[in-house]
């Protein structure tokens, strides 16, 4: 369990008013994860403008050399493109980069025309490596330290939820197929006395798909962060969506990226002052709580 979990957003859509950061179509998180006294520090995707999200990462003074790991929650360049670069500027040698083993591969729309919108050419894997990556590829859950894990794959097992883009890819042998996007993984941080905190990309998974995986039973939810991908959906989906998420009873529902005005303007409905939009610089702070319900700091 965490003592405390910080969450600054790097990168996202959108600025809150009168920010003075910059936005892009992507999104990047800087996770603050403390145990024990120590702090770690976990880079969670890097948007596709990395000089942008360096600039926004140079105003909020965010230590990124002293980074402890990178987790990559899938493919798409609006969250890996630059990851070459981020890595330089953090200057470590070995640094995991932990992502999906099929992480690499062909991903492509064909409409309005055939375009790739995976990783990058220059962030292929021996280019992470050059510039200091220590590759993780995991398909199952990884604890990055007691407290905090990643996802792995999630069993798709809602009949309301489905990637919400439609994708294709290539297999190794030529053929062209459906691009599932089982390289979807998210993150489960566990503060005590509070519950699970998930920090999400784009959940292509489907967040509720995402949340059976990743709560224990029983287990509380404190909040959802990230991209739900919902801006394509249909209402039905995004009705049964918020149906379900109340479910988990949340804390908080920050929801942005690719999450979309309609599922946003029903999430608010539905979770008022639970709900919450994110931007750039956007910060979301758990602690911990001691057994009497005291602050544990
Ligand atoms: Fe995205
Ligand atoms: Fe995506």
């Amino acid at each position: 369990m965490l003592d405390s979990l910080k969450v600054t957003v790097l990168a996202e859509d959108s600025v809150p008013y009168e920010s003075p950061l910059l936005g892009q179509h992507g999104v990047s998180f800087w996770l603050e994860a403390e145990r024990k006294g120590h702090v770690r520090r976990i880079l969670v995707d890097v948007g596709q403008n990395p000089d942008a999200l360096l600039y926004n990462i140079n105003q909020l003074q965010i230590p990124l050399h002293q980074t402890d790991a990178i987790v990559i929650t899938h493919c798409h360049y609006d969250h890996t493109k630059g990851l070459s670069a981020i890595l330089k500027a953090i200057g470590k040698r070995d640094l995991p980069v932990i992502a999906h083993p099929s992480l690499f591969r062909l991903n492509f729309i064909t409409d309005p025309f055939f375009r790739h919108v995976g990783v990058m050419q220059g962030d292929e894997a021996d280019d992470l490596r050059k510039a200091g990556a220590e590759l993780v590829p995991a398909a199952d859950p990884l604890q990055l330290m007691p407290g905090l894990s990643t996802t792995g794959e999630v069993p798709r097992v809602t009949d309301f939820e489905e990637v919400g883009i439609s994708l294709s890819t290539v297999t190794e042998d030529g053929r062209v197929e459906k691009d599932l996007m089982k390289d979807d993984l998210a993150l489960t941080a566990r503060v005590k006395g509070l519950g699970a905190v998930v920090v999400t990309g784009c959940s292509h998974a489907g967040i509720i798909n995402i949340l059976r995986h990743c709560l224990k039973k029983e287990e509380r939810l404190e909040g959802v962060i990230g991209g739900l991908h919902l801006v394509e959906a249909s209402e039905d989906r995004i009705e049964k969506t918020v149906s379900a998420l109340g479910e988990f009873s949340p804390s908080l529902v920050a929801a942005g990226h690719c999450t979309g005005f309609r599922a946003q303007w029903a999430l608010y409905g539905a979770f008022r002052e639970r709900f919450a939009t994110m931007g750039s610089g956007t910060v979301f702070c758990f602690y911990g709580q001691t057994e009497k319900g005291d602050k544990s700091e």
